[in-house]
């Protein structure tokens, strides 16, 4: 089956269709996101936390992402694959992102890159889409900057600041992005950008008025019960369902019932005593 490409995810938002994407970091995760029936499978930078268990994303290195994207190309066979660039593989200079880019293309499997920032973010964006990769955007809160942002915190809740937003979704589609990631802004600025750009736009925590949406897939499943920001809902209680198997298979350890019979191999007598 032919995987689903960026003019293809650009031309959802000219027939009104809404883009359903979903985080993946590993082939079993991505088969499943795909057999789910997303148009998109980003591999998020997010991976930091809900992978290597850090508090932010800022220690995700382009070796990581280049790894997490090559096993999550492997389980797709439908769904189009975007990876992120992480904190510090674009932000020094124009060549470094077209290198990184191109990386997450040869090695990590990427048909598009994601990356963090508007206006001050363009010129790396031109210059990977004239390099013939395309690029997602993300304002709004980029995770990337926690520590100058003071936190996870919704953006543009003022007018300046939405106004601001507003400015770097623009840059971000001047510069050739095919579509854009808004993350914890309010609502109504997510609408009007929405309204006001055509390339499309991806919420997370950025209301219904997207033209997609975006969960990370831990959050989706419910693996993580101590994790509850406002914007997730979960569709499944995975920590509950595998908690549980875990306490079976152990109880059935300990008390001598698992394995039975029938996971077991019975020996071939008349080959291994000849006859
Ligand atoms: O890193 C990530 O998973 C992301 C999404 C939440 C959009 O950037």
């Amino acid at each position: 089956m032919a995987r689903i490409t960026a003019p293809e995810i650009l031309k959802k938002k000219v027939n009104g269709e809404k883009i359903a994407m979903v985080t993946a970091y590993d082939a079993a995760q991505a088969r499943l996101v795909d057999a789910g029936g997303a148009d998109m499978v980003l591999v998020g930078d997010s991976l930091g936390m809900v992978v290597q268990g850090q508090a932010d994303t800022l220690g995700v290195t382009l070796r990581d992402m280049a790894y997490h994207g090559r096993c999550v190309a492997a389980g797709l066979t439908r769904a189009h694959l975007s990876v992120d660039l992480p904190f510090m593989s674009y932000q020094v200079s124009v060549a470094q992102a077209m290198r990184s880019a191109g990386r997450l293309v040869r090695e990590g499997k990427a048909q598009s890159v994601k990356l963090e920032g508007g206006v001050r973010s363009a010129p790396a964006i031109r210059a990977i889409v004239d390099a013939g990769i395309p690029v997602v955007g993300h304002v709004g809160l980029t995770p990337q900057s926690v520590h100058a942002m003071g936190g996870f915190k919704v953006q543009g809740r003022e007018s300046d600041a939405a106004l601001r937003i507003l400015a770097d979704a623009l840059a971000v589609q001047e510069a050739g992005a095919f579509c854009i990631v808004l993350e914890m802004v309010p609502a109504e600025l997510a609408a009007r950008i929405t309204a006001e750009l055509s390339i499309p736009t991806i919420g997370i925590g950025a209301g219904a008025g997207c033209d997609g949406q975006v969960l990370v897939y831990n959050d989706l499943l419910g693996m993580d019960t101590r994790f509850k920001p406002r914007f997730v809902k979960r569709y499944a209680d995975l920590e509950g369902v595998v908690r549980d198997a875990v306490q079976a298979y152990v109880t059935e350890v300990k008390a001598g019932t698992f394995p039975g019979p029938e996971h077991s191999f019975a020996q071939d007598t008349t080959r291994l005593y000849g006859g």
